[in-house]
């Protein structure tokens, strides 16, 4: 609860606040050039490290002994790993945002956070389960397992940068190419391969869909992860296509929109929730395209821009908003969601705001249409307004639903009664 509690208050205060006012001046002067690279890099900071990093670390704690039958992790790591995170993306976010002593703080930051990973990654694999036949590794384990190795050349890449910052740059901004680089490598090396794996873990349960085609899936990382390494080398053409198609396997691997042969686990969230958790994969696919568009035709940074948003609100939030409603009430000691509606509300105005983002980005930042400007800050209201309804849904499930609200034991980490209809 403390790491999804950070997560939340990363999400919406440096990230999201931080992610509207950057768009709402972007759009006054009409110009991305126009505000600091520093302020969006620590928005993106914010979002995918304070927010996203928070949830899996947190969720990791909480369910990979629970899934190898081992005993609970040792508290003491958890609390240490849980302060070096935040206390990292906290000062990497101020570094970036009042330039003060940001020297010391960029190197500084970049190694709590690495140091942070490398605590949660000892203390989940040292736990041996008792029963050795537990050992065999299901085949989304090994999609999470490429996901972390993901998030680890991340941090990695990120403490070369931090230190490179410190001691050659003259501000705590990393160069547009390697930043460019950089992104590919957290988007799709870590950020998509993660929800693979937990797709392929829960979805066909909780939408009843036909059973995943493991070798589909492994044909995806792979492509994906070629994709990843032609990017970081700065082949973008090739890699923005292995993208898509990677996208495109993994969908068919998971059959996501093929019709469900059971009915949907729709029990304590809303009924909406298996709507959301496929256009969530159509949000993957529009951002591949657009990506591949980019290479041919972006000449204003709009379209890897709608792209970038497509992948982060419309593939990774809608995900979160809509796997998270369903998952941490239960983790959180028994709980049931507090409102189903706030639920879809906040779905809905996420789903919104990233529709009209994604698309007059391409329009406005090309200069295709003028009046594309004036859509982009209702595009971020609609978005705030949204991420925010989810932040308020999960702190009062914490803290207004006794805990216990279930009954029923736990199964792999969900309550059987969540788990069944
Ligand atoms: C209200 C919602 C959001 C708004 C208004 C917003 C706004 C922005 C803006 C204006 C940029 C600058 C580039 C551009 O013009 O496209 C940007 C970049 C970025 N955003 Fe967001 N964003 C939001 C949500 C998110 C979320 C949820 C994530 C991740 C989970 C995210 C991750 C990023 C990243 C990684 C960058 C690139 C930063 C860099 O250049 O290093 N954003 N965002």
């Amino acid at each position: 609860m403390a790491f999804v509690t950070t997560g939340l208050l990363f999400m919406v205060f440096p990230g999201t606040f931080l992610g509207v006012w950057n768009l709402l001046q972007i759009s006054g002067k009409e110009s991305v050039a126009s505000i600091s690279p520093a302020w969006l890099q620590a928005h993106g900071h914010a979002q995918v490290f304070g927010w996203v990093g928070s949830f899996i670390l947190g969720i990791g704690f909480y369910s990979i002994p629970k899934l190898r039958g081992s005993k609970n992790i040792g508290m003491w790591a958890a609390w240490l790993c849980w302060v070096m995170w935040t206390v990292g993306a906290a000062l990497r976010w101020s570094a970036n945002v009042y330039s003060w002593e940001w020297r010391i703080l960029l190197p500084v930051s970049a190694l709590l956070e690495l140091a942070a990973f490398l605590i949660f990654a000892r203390s989940v694999s040292q736990h041996r389960p008792e029963d050795s036949g537990k050992e065999k590794m299901e085949p989304w384990v090994w999609v999470v397992v490429s996901a972390s190795i993901g998030l680890l050349l991340v941090l990695l890449s990120n403490v070369v940068g931090c230190f490179y910052l410190a001691f050659r740059a003259t501000t705590p901004t990393l160069p547009h190419a390697w930043d460019q680089r950089y992104l590919a490598l957290m988007a799709w090396g870590f950020l998509v391969p993660f929800v693979w794996g937990f797709s392929a873990k829960w979805m066909s349960v909780f939408l009843g869909l036909k059973p995943l085609r493991q070798w589909v899936l492994f044909g995806a990382v792979l492509v994906n992860l070629l994709g990843v390494t032609l990017a970081v080398v700065g082949a973008i053409l090739p890699a923005s296509g292995l993208f898509l198609l990677g996208a495109t396997l993994a969908i068919a691997a998971l059959r996501i929109f093929e019709p469900s042969v059971k009915e949907a686990k729709t029990r304590g969230v809303h009924s909406s929730f298996p709507f959301f958790v496929r256009m969530a994969y159509g949000w993957l696919l529009v951002a591949g395209a657009l990506g591949l568009a980019a290479v041919r035709w972006d000449n204003s940074g709009g379209i890897w821009g709608a792209s970038r948003h497509a992948l982060t609100v419309g593939f990774i939030s809608v995900m979160i908003l809509s796997v998270g409603q369903r998952i941490l009430p239960a983790f959180a000691g028994m709980r049931l969601l507090w409102s189903t509606k706030l639920m879809f509300g906040g779905l809905a105005l996420v789903t919104l705001g990233c529709t009209l983002r994604v698309s007059c980005e391409v329009i406005a930042y090309q200069g295709y249409a003028n009046w594309a400007w004036s859509v982009l800050p209702v595009s971020a209201l609609c978005e705030l307004a949204g991420l925010t309804i989810y932040a308020i849904n999960i702190l009062g499930t914490f803290m207004l639903v006794p805990s216990h609200a279930c009954k029923q034991p736990l199964v792999v980490g969900l309550p059987v009664e969540i788990g069944s209809n």
